[in-house]
């Protein structure tokens, strides 16, 4: 199953949630690869990946796609982030059958994904089973979610099976008033896309800065943090 995690709003929790969810999946014994594709390559920064293999060699012919793969003491399968992404305009065709490739190897593929509207975001929407949209609780992240539509129609286009899972609110505090007008607009909006708010929100704690830190994965670093407390039911809720 590939599953991308993608919002067009920069900073609102993608690639911690794609990390974070990888982290679960290892946890319950699922076997997992995790694959940048976003040309800032933070994910492949972060890991500290080898960047003389990248998803852009897989997508070039010049590598098969089980060649780019590296494994990473605490985070497991990966695969490198190219800059060059947005660039490799005829080889964004492959990015579909790439990563479909990929996912006869694992239970699942776990995409991180650019913030933008762009060509390679509509690849990835195109190849995927689930998305997931994390949505930094704040008000500008949240109505920018709604830009979502016209792509995700698109992609349905020639991806009908493509499935809008749910935007899931991340570093919400739930007991807040402002908060509750939050998840308030967060739902029309969800509406808006045909989908739903997850009732699983992800809470703010230092455990996530501290695991990327000590280049471990979250369930790895920090079990009982409330960060991954919230992943593991996320997950759950998910049920995949
Ligand atoms: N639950 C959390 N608690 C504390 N910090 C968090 C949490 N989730 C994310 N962060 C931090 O917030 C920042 C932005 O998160 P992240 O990098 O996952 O967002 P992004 O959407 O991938 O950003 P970009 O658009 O730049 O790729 C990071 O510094 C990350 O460590
Ligand atoms: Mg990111």
């Amino acid at each position: 199953m590939i599953i991308s995690v993608m919002n067009q709003k920069g900073g609102c929790g993608k690639t911690t949630t794609a990390w974070a969810m990888a982290s679960v999946l290892r946890s319950k014994g699922k076997t997992v690869l995790l694959v940048d594709l976003d040309p800032q390559v933070s994910l492949s920064l972060l890991l500290q990946l080898d960047d003389s293999r990248t998803i852009a060699d897989a997508l070039k012919g010049t590598f098969d796609i089980t060649d780019v793969i590296q494994t990473v003491d605490d985070n497991g399968d990966v695969v490198a982030g190219s800059a060059e992404l947005p660039l490799l305009t005829e080889s964004q065709s492959q990015l579909k059958r790439v990563l479909k490739k990929a996912d006869k190897y694992y239970d699942y593929v776990i995409v991180d994904s650019t913030p933008t509207a762009s060509a390679v975001g509509l690849a990835i929407l195109q190849a995927t089973d689930k998305l997931v949209i994390p949505a930094m609780a704040a008000l500008p992240v949240i109505l920018a979610t709604r830009q979502f539509k016209d792509m995700v129609e698109l992609a349905k286009e020639t991806n009908p099976r493509l499935d809008v899972a749910g935007i899931l609110l991340v570093m919400y505090d739930k007991r807040g008033v402002v908060t509750r007008t939050l998840k308030e607009i967060a739902d029309d909006v969800a509406t808006e896309l045909g989908t739903k708010v997850f009732d699983t929100s992800i809470r703010k704690g230092i455990a996530v800065e501290e695991a990327w830190a000590s280049f471990k994965g979250l369930l790895e670093h920090a079990p009982n943090s409330n960060p991954a407390v919230d992943y593991v039911d996320f997950v759950k809720e998910l049920g995949v």
